[in-house]
């Protein structure tokens, strides 16, 4: 389903409940009666084509808003993945370690070892996630913005020049790889090795709250490597070509 301008926001939330958490990003509250998403888009003073881009994106993976992104500027786009990262870092990774943990708890002594195992590499997980979200909001979202507003500014100051020329964003999208490969390992093992667990349900949820995050983290990603990755070549190309002038 293609959601557009006109229908209504509960309509949207009810057939993928899943993007309760994209909207929230938006500030959107529960609450919505009957307006449609371009009623409630205007209540929170949002931009509702890129609400429309951004929520066709994560709820039909077919849907690939990699051009429509093109038009917005990259304030919208790095603002809406920094409130992802909050979303992971603050919500789902506590909510997940709270449930190994309890799992860790209610599991008896002979199983200990392989429990701590799930639990020491989830650690490394989060470890892994925490610096890699960290290196974005330091070091990547800043410069893309500075550059971003470099090329756009009349008067081009050459310490600005200096500082943006020495960076390249090349390697950035090779290191999701690994923080995805990484997740993609952590179901693998609890699915072939967590012992048997009285507390079947409890399994169950994490596993489900696993795919949650590792769905939402894809579409974040493409979002930086198909997206924020091309056009800030395109900006640092241009940026090469002022040099020669
Ligand atoms: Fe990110
Ligand atoms: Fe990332």
């Amino acid at each position: 389903m293609i959601i557009t301008e006109n229908i209504k926001m509960a309509d949207v939330i009810l057939q993928n409940h899943h993007l309760l958490a994209v909207i929230n990003r938006f500030g959107i509250e529960l609450g919505f009666g009957d307006k449609s998403v371009k009623e409630i888009c205007s209540d929170y003073q949002l931009n509702t084509d890129f609400f429309l881009e951004i929520i066709n994106a994560f709820n039909d993976p077919d849907f690939y808003p990699q051009h429509n992104l093109e038009k917005f500027p990259l304030k919208l786009i790095i603002d809406f993945l920094r409130k992802a990262h909050s979303f992971y870092l603050e919500q789902k990774i506590p909510e997940i370690a709270t449930m190994i943990e309890q799992l860790v708890k209610v599991s008896p002594e002979s199983q200990q070892k392989t429990m701590q195992m799930i639990q020491r590499f989830f650690k490394e997980y989060q470890q892994n996630l925490k610096e890699h979200i960290t290196r974005e909001e330091i070091v990547v979202y800043p410069y893309i913005l500075k550059l971003e507003e470099y090329l756009q500014s009349p008067s081009k100051s050459k310490e600005s020049y200096t500082e943006l020329i020495r960076y390249q964003i090349e390697n950035y999208a090779d290191e999701h790889d690994s923080i995805e490969d990484s997740l993609q390992e952590l179901k693998t093992i609890i699915i072939k090795y967590l012992p048997p667990q009285e507390d079947y349900f409890l399994c169950y949820k994490i596993l489900g709250q696993l795919d949650h995050l590792a769905e939402d983290m894809n579409n974040h990603t493409e979002m930086e490597n198909k997206v924020l990755v091309p056009r800030v070549q395109i900006m640092e190309q241009i940026l090469k070509g002022l040099e020669r002038k």
